[in-house]
């Protein structure tokens, strides 16, 4: 089986102007000049794409943009396809954020179109799946997850195109996470669902002091950083702790 090089992944969310993101996409730059074991990427607002990606040139750290629309162009006011993303030189989509999920509606077919619009514009979409605290509480969490898998990933996916990030609902900004073998639980029911060799990122209260361990479970092939990825200090020692 295909090596999976595993991802730290941010996802600014809805934060940064324009100083304070230059100032952070420069100190992760900077950062990444040292020698490190993993991918990197950061997902800022649609409004930094351009700046951010400048300030990224040359830094090896990717650049991904936090949703996009199924369709290429047309009358969607406020919306962002993935052709845009690419012109403005995102190689990856996040899509079916569970803030995208439960604010906006959006459902496993959402999110399945959202994905093919990222292939189809030669992005990797980075899938993400979760299930909410009653759900973990009544038992079903794998059974959600699985569910929400199978309902979100288009026919056809490779590990080339696709990331899955399991970012249970209750963890995320709260300083909760389950326990590793929680994690690697779950990580290992949503490996069965997908082709070989494809990463799988875990993602919800990572941070700079847990990242080691999560990151050391054979089934984690990354994180997916909310908060610790608006300090670039917090965000490289997460990367770091891939060893
Ligand atoms: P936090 O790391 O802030 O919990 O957010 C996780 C997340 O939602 C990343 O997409």
């Amino acid at each position: 089986m295909a090596e999976r090089k595993r991802l730290v992944a941010g996802n600014w969310k809805m934060n940064s102007g324009r100083a304070d993101g230059l100032a952070l996409a420069r100190g992760v730059a900077e950062r990444a000049r040292a020698p490190h074991r993993c991918d990197l990427l950061v997902c800022p607002p649609f409004t930094l794409l351009a700046m951010v990606g400048k300030a990224l040139a040359g830094s090896g750290v990717a650049l991904g943009g936090q949703d996009c629309h199924p369709s290429p162009s047309g009358a969607f006011t406020g919306c962002i396809s993935a052709e845009m993303l690419k012109d403005a030189g995102c190689s990856h989509a996040l899509v079916g954020h569970s803030e995208r999920r439960h604010t906006c509606g959006e459902t496993d077919a959402d999110v399945r179109a959202k994905t093919e619009a990222a292939w189809r514009a030669g992005l990797v979409a980075i899938v993400c799946v979760g299930e909410t605290r009653a759900g973990r509480e009544a038992g079903q969490a794998r059974e959600i997850v699985c569910g929400q898998i199978a309902g979100s990933i288009p026919d056809g996916a490779t590990a080339e195109q696709l990331i899955v990030a399991y970012e249970p609902v209750w963890a995320i900004g709260t300083g909760l996470t389950p326990t590793t073998a929680d994690i690697a639980e779950i990580h290992a029911a949503i490996r069965g669902e997908l082709p070989a060799g494809t990463r799988i990122l875990y993602g919800g209260s990572v941070n700079p002091k847990n990242a080691a361990e999560i990151l050391a479970l054979e089934e984690v092939d990354g994180a997916l950083v909310g908060g610790a990825s608006l300090k670039a200090d917090d965000f490289w020692a997460i990367a770091e702790a891939c060893g």
